[in-house]
């Protein structure tokens, strides 16, 4: 049996880091992109080889559209690198936290972070359809966000609901493909996003417990398992949905 292949935006750190580890473990070759921990993602490259799976990892700029309109080239470089032509998943998870008042939100900001958490998983999902396997599979990254309002995530937020939109027009355009295409929307999770808040400031983190039905924050071992689920062959029919991950947060 051929093994499947999976690129994570962003696999370097945090939940894309855990969800490379996880597709691994179910038998899924594995390319990540990082930003700028270089060290960081051959890390996370390694440990998915001893695992006896192909993996490879190449630098891409989300927030830089000259990084990211030329996706196909790098994609298709990495694979062939690992002796692969196509891919079948496409997990499009990276990004950044910039929070900001609404009345205070600068339009370098805006720019920023709109080609972060919009732009750039347009086109690099575009760009890159010609190269996933019919019958593939890909993976938005949402948030809780764009149903738990909170202060100063109204830019972020609004790009999030975005992609939940778009989310749902890929899935009936690219269903001739039978390329399935659904989004994870993750609750306060504990990595670095926002300088660690979530991990790091015990008041935050009792709090967002606090108001969560099962009682905790949430870990990235939490997402990565629902999006390594929604990859399985028996999720088939799961598709064009927004899939909250976030413990019950703020129901
Ligand atoms: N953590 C949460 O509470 C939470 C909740 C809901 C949704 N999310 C979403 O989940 C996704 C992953 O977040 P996370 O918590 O895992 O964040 P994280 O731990 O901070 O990791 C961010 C990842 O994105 C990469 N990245 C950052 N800026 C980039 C850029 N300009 N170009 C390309 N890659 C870039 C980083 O690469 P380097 O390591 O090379 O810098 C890293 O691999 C994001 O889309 C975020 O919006 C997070």
């Amino acid at each position: 049996m051929t093994n499947k292949t999976a690129i994570i935006t962003g696999g370097s750190r945090g939940i894309g880091k855990a969800t490379a580890l996880k597709l691994a473990d179910n038998g899924i070759n594995v390319i990540i992109t990082y930003n700028s921990k270089v060290d960081e993602a051959h890390e996370v490259v390694a440990a998915i080889k001893a695992k006896g799976l192909k993996a490879n990892a190449f630098q891409l700029d989300v927030s830089n559209r000259e990084s990211f309109m030329d996706i196909a080239n790098k994609v298709q470089y990495s694979l062939k690198e690992i002796g692969e032509c196509k891919f079948d998943f496409l997990i499009n998870n990276a990004g950044i936290g910039l929070t900001s008042p609404f009345t205070e939100t600068s339009e370098e900001d805006f720019d920023i972070l709109a080609n972060v958490h919009l732009k750039s998983v347009y086109f690099i999902t575009q760009k890159l359809l010609p190269i996933i396997n019919d019958g593939g599979e890909i993976v938005n990254i949402s948030s809780g966000l764009t149903r738990i309002v909170y202060n100063d995530y109204a830019l972020y937020a609004s790009l999030k609901s975005a992609i939940e939109t778009l989310t749902r027009y890929q899935a009936k355009e690219l269903g001739a493909r039978k390329i399935r295409v659904n989004v994870v929307a993750p609750g306060a999770i504990e990595t670095d996003f926002r300088g660690g808040a979530v991990r790091d400031n015990a008041q935050i983190n009792a709090a967002i417990a606090g108001l969560t039905a099962l009682g905790r924050v949430g870990q990235v071992a939490d997402v990565a398992g629902a999006i390594a689920n929604l990859l399985r062959d028996d999720s088939y029919w799961i598709n064009a949905q927004r899939i909250e991950v976030s413990g019950g947060q703020a129901i």
